[in-house]
């Protein structure tokens, strides 16, 4: 809304800079995004070395736009953009699956790999090409089976366009602000859980430009009272675009897990998948497959609505692990819906079997990610 839009502008005049001149004058902010229902989001690109300083000048920003009227939610981030010379030495993340890297792929972006989150061991993403395969319901249980296995796991849903958890996991509360400028996670089943659902009202579609992307999830990793974590899983959006691949490159990612359905559709996706995070030179955990078979709750006969098979087949194909199948189960779907994942609300049947059986071949795999991968050779 451009009024709504001119009174951001005007309140943040009266906010300086930490040299003392208005915020707006200081050539440094992103377009702003102010939507009809009082969503306003914008950020603030400073030189990393002045990150500091700038901090307070972001809190005062906030501040003055949650003031007025017709406001119901402010995100102002901090963007830090680190200009020529040599980048400082990363450190990486410590923990069971700290490591190198898989070698540089041919043609692969020259970006600096992101720092790792202080405290974080392994951060992992799970992926699919094709929308709507299953990737949140996977990554929920997924994490759950990790904690089963004595891990302590956090979960960031970073699905800014079509936030999950929120539903997954019955999450209505909104998170508390730490010490004015850092939220404190969402519990769930001795789980941290992060998502943009839990700042921003439900049923907004949500409209993100480039630099957006990349400080509202700089912030939910950053910004984030995670505390100390074996494994962070990231529920990734749908597709390989730009957005993903930035994402990709802005979370420092230890593995993905691609999900797919057995069809053919599916799988040239998911290859599409496992390309792009081959570019940004992450190793490949495996792939589930998902949906694999139905077994009629009635009369029990099998059926393979989206065929069976295919993604380990694909997976041989290309040299990465197969993690495991899950089937098409009404049970997922109706427990999913009501937020109450199967592996925590139902452990002894035989579907939080499959998750915890894939979350150890995870487990297995962020082991020997550790060590420089062997090389993958995708087909276009
Ligand atoms: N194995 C399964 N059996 C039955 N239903 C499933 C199964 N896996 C996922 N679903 C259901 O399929 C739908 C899509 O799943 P989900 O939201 O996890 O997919 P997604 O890949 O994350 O989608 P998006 O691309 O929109 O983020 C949900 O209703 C979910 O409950
Ligand atoms: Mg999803």
């Amino acid at each position: 809304m451009a009024t709504l839009k001119n009174d951001v502008l005007a309140a943040l005049a009266e906010v300086a800079s930490p040299d003392g001149v208005a915020l707006p004058a200081t050539g440094k902010l992103s377009d702003i995004v102010a939507s009809d229902d009082g969503k306003v989001f914008f950020s603030i690109t400073v030189d990393a070395g002045a990150v500091k300083q700038w901090e307070a000048a972001r809190a005062r920003a906030e501040t003055a736009i949650r003031a007025l009227p017709g406001v119901k939610s402010v995100l102002v981030a901090l963007t830090a953009e680190r200009t020529g010379g040599a980048a400082p030495p990363q450190r990486r993340p410590q923990g069971p699956a700290s490591g190198p890297r898989a070698g540089t792929a041919p043609g692969a972006p020259s970006a600096p790999s992101p720092a790792g989150i202080p405290g974080v061991g392994a951060i992992i993403a799970v992926a699919s090409g094709k929308g709507g395969v299953g990737k949140s319901t996977t990554a929920v249980n997924l994490a759950l089976g990790l904690r089963d296995l004595g891990l302590k796991v956090g979960i960031l849903d970073a699905d800014i366009y079509g936030p999950s958890m929120p539903k997954l996991l019955a999450i209505r509360e909104k998170p508390q602000t730490i010490g004015g400028n850092r939220l404190k996670p969402i519990e769930r089943h001795g789980m941290p859980v992060m998502s943009i659902g839990f700042l921003i009202e439900e049923e907004t579609p949500m409209i993100w430009r480039g630099p957006m992307v990349m400080s509202a999830l700089t912030q939910m990793l950053r910004e984030v009272e995670w505390g100390a974590l074996d494994v962070m899983v990231v529920d990734m959006p749908p597709g390989t675009g730009d957005a993903q691949l930035t994402m990709a490159q802005q979370v420092p990612l230890k593995g993905a897990v691609i999900v797919s359905t057995p069809q053919d559709l599916a799988l040239i996706d998911a290859r599409r998948g496992i390309a792009m995070f081959r570019r940004v030179n992450v190793p490949v955990l495996g792939i589930v497959e998902n949906m694999s078979t139905f077994i009629c709750p009635h009369c029990g006969t099998r059926s393979d609505i989206f065929g069976h098979g295919g993604a380990r087949r694909e997976a041989e194909r290309l040299g990465v692990p197969f993690l495991g199948e899950v089937p098409l189960d009404i049970a997922i779907r109706e427990k999913s819906d009501a937020g109450l994942p199967v592996v925590a609300t139902a452990p002894d049947s035989p579907l939080a079997q499959c998750y915890r059986d894939i979350a150890a071949r995870v487990r297995d795999g962020l082991q020997v990610a550790s060590r420089p991968a062997p090389k993958i050779v995708i087909e276009a």
